[in-house]
């Protein structure tokens, strides 16, 4: 089939070939290059900051609840905006300060009145917390690494509609990049998104990423080809970017965050997704106009995927600590 209109219009027909005819990837998808690839950015540093929540979701005048290694964690904001975390029980009788109320950049809680400053209190301390704009970090030191000022960053396209998505799973962290770190899944396991995958280039000692040549599905018969690379900044962060095709220069931040152990005494982890799309196409002025509309279909689609990775991570832990 001709391509309709060649650089104008994004979508290029595809051949929806059938699911059981594609070319099988399981002898590319050496589980020992996915494991070393999972040990080197486990050996990165992070500098004890974790992503709990996206920046939206603390909003000024109103705490929000997070959790991360088993912590109870409450957030807000100061007077200035910047944002604030520290242990979620309330000092004086353990209430849950997420419920509390913040008045000039002061929370209050709910039970007793009693009011906490942003800066802490003698029975009250706030960990480091960091909002990129997109995402919030919170440091904590038992952690086990040596801190850093602030979390490694990941550059993010400058004009970007973004949206944040978030699940939880009963894995570890290594479980989600190891899954992340497999691409050769893609058009295996999620049919309905992707096609025509092919890894060009894997992890080498000098150049740690993987790049993919993939069509994203759009309908039965409509895709958009990029080129993709997939690198682990840091322990517990995967980001993909788009190097070619559609959208060249948008990312898609893969975080996920140790909560703790269930009731069950299993390990949960949060899967926080933040994807920042950009676009040379003039169209894409509209597309940011209409970002509030955008952002629940970039989120539904994220959460269609991940409803399936993370059953894919839940497997491999529980493959790993015999609880199939
Ligand atoms: S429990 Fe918070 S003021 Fe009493
Ligand atoms: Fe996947």
């Amino acid at each position: 089939m001709a391509d309709p209109s060649p650089g104008r219009w994004p979508l290029r027909p595809v051949r929806r070939p059938r699911w059981s005819a594609q070319p099988p990837t399981a002898g590319d998808a050496d589980p020992a290059l996915i494991t070393s690839a999972l040990k080197r950015a486990q050996a990165r540093p992070s500098g004890n900051w974790f992503v709990v929540a996206a920046s939206a979701d603390v909003r000024p005048g109103r705490p929000a609840g997070a959790r991360v290694l088993g912590r109870e964690l409450v957030l807000w904001r100061d007077r200035t905006g910047a944002p604030v975390a520290g242990p979620g029980a309330c000092p004086h009788l353990g209430a849950p300060l997420a419920r509390g109320r913040v008045t000039d950049g002061c929370l209050t809680c709910r039970w007793h009145g009693l009011c906490l400053p942003a800066e802490g209190t003698e029975e009250w301390r706030p960990l480091p917390a960091h909002d990129d704009g997109l995402l919030l970090w919170v440091r904590v030191d038992d952690a086990g690494e040596t801190p850093l000022p602030a979390p490694v960053a990941t550059p993010r396209p400058a004009d970007a509609v973004s949206a944040v998505t978030r699940l939880a799973g009963t894995c570890e962290p290594g479980d989600v990049v190891a899954n992340r770190l497999d691409p050769w899944h893609g058009a295996w396991f999620h049919p309905y998104a992707f096609t025509r995958l092919n890894v060009v280039s894997v992890p080498a000692p000098d150049d740690d990423r993987f790049v993919v040549r993939v069509t994203f599905r759009v309908g039965p018969w409509l895709g958009v080809p990029v080129m993709a690379e997939f690198a682990c900044p840091e322990p517990r962060t995967v980001l993909m970017r788009i190097l070619e095709g559609e959208g060249e220069g948008s990312v898609v931040e893969t975080h996920a965050t140790p909560l703790g152990a269930g009731r069950d005494g299993r390990p949960r982890t949060a899967v926080i997704e933040a994807v920042a799309a950009t676009s040379a196409r003039p169209g894409f002025a509209v597309a940011k106009a209409v970002a509030p509309l955008m952002r629940p279909l970039m989120r539904r689609a994220a959460t269609r995927l991940w409803r399936d990775d993370l059953a894919y991570a839940e497997r491999r832990y529980a493959l790993r600590s015999g609880t199939v």
